[in-house]
């Protein structure tokens, strides 16, 4: 079919309708931005020619994708979250923010309010018999000084690749805590080696995930939130090299700056360290923060969070 329409006074008036152009009330923003949505989806049904059945198919995966609650799974997975990063990764560059360790994507499934500790942190709740995993890394700004008192918020998936809190099996902020860096920047934590994250199987993410041959798994990684006063606020996160997926992730939140080793450490002196009595895994990350005294910048930014006043 070749029908055009969109052309014609009768579409154009209508889209104007549609997006409350005639009239005064209402929010501005809200009306421009609807209004240029509501014409591109037109001129995709124009373009594609797609079928009322097509059509009426997608309607119904939105009501289904909101009853599952999962709009904020789907967008990493069709690239959104990504496409945001390189759009801050270019404002910043403009405004001569650039460098530090680079951002990536924040995800859905943060918990705010983990509990706070100085320099060092257990996260697992021991109940699970997991690899052990020492994470050290040192905070520093973009002339290598030390970072003290910075706030290293931490959170990872268990071994079966869930999350505390959405998964309602493990103990209260269980794989999360924050943790303010020593005088010298550092920080350190004691957990276990998270499994990737995989999209519901049965969920509607991962339905249309099937529709384009695609697969709906992240590798294991482990994210941050590094903030302090007078510094960019930096959400980012660490894939663990080796996985399937670190260069797969379906999320796309892998870069390459970000893909760290987990180094098998046999030695006994070592573990005695941090109060071990057999080998464990270690990770570190080194996190260079970039000064601004820019305020919006220094907090991440709003969106909704669980238990986030
Ligand atoms: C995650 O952080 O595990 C995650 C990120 C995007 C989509 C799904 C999960
Ligand atoms: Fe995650």
């Amino acid at each position: 079919m070749t029908v055009k329409t969109m052309e014609t006074q009768q579409v154009v008036e209508l889209l104007e309708k549609v997006a409350g152009l005639n009239q005064t009330g209402g929010n501005d923003r809200v009306k421009t931005i609807i209004h240029r949505l509501m014409h591109d989806i037109f001129q995709i049904v124009e373009d594609l020619d797609v079928t009322p059945e097509e059509f009426w198919s997608a309607v119904y995966y939105i009501n289904d994708l909101g009853k599952n609650g999962e709009a904020a799974l789907l967008a990493p997975g069709l690239g959104m979250d990504h496409y945001l990063d390189i759009r801050m990764d270019a404002a910043d560059e403009q405004a001569g923010l650039a460098g530090g360790t680079p951002r990536t994507i924040e995800g859905p499934l943060y918990v705010a309010g983990a509990p706070l500790s100085e320099g060092f942190a257990r996260m697992d709740d021991g109940t699970q018999d997991g690899e052990t995993m020492i994470i050290i890394g040192q905070v520093t700004d973009q002339h290598g000084q030390p970072v003290a008192d910075a706030i290293v918020d931490i959170w990872h998936a268990d071994l079966k690749g869930a999350y505390s809190y959405f998964d309602p099996s493990q103990s209260e902020y269980n794989l999360r805590r924050r943790i303010k860096t020593d005088a010298e920047g550092r920080y350190a934590a004691q957990s276990i080696i998270p499994s990737g994250y995989g999209c519901p199987p049965e969920g509607s993410t991962q339905a249309l995930l099937n529709l384009l041959g695609r697969h709906g798994n992240r590798p294991a990684h482990i994210h941050y939130f590094v903030s302090k006063a007078g510094y960019k606020h930096l959400t980012t996160q660490i894939n663990l090299a080796g996985d399937e997926y670190t260069y797969d992730d379906f999320a796309f939140a892998t870069r390459e700056e970000l893909v760290v080793d987990a180094v098998r450490v046999e030695d006994a002196a070592a573990a005695e360290q941090y109060g071990l009595n057999k080998p464990f895994t270690q990770v570190e990350f080194n996190i260079q923060l970039v000064s601004t005294d820019k305020a919006d910048l220094q907090s991440r930014h709003e969106r909704q969070r669980a238990l986030e006043s």
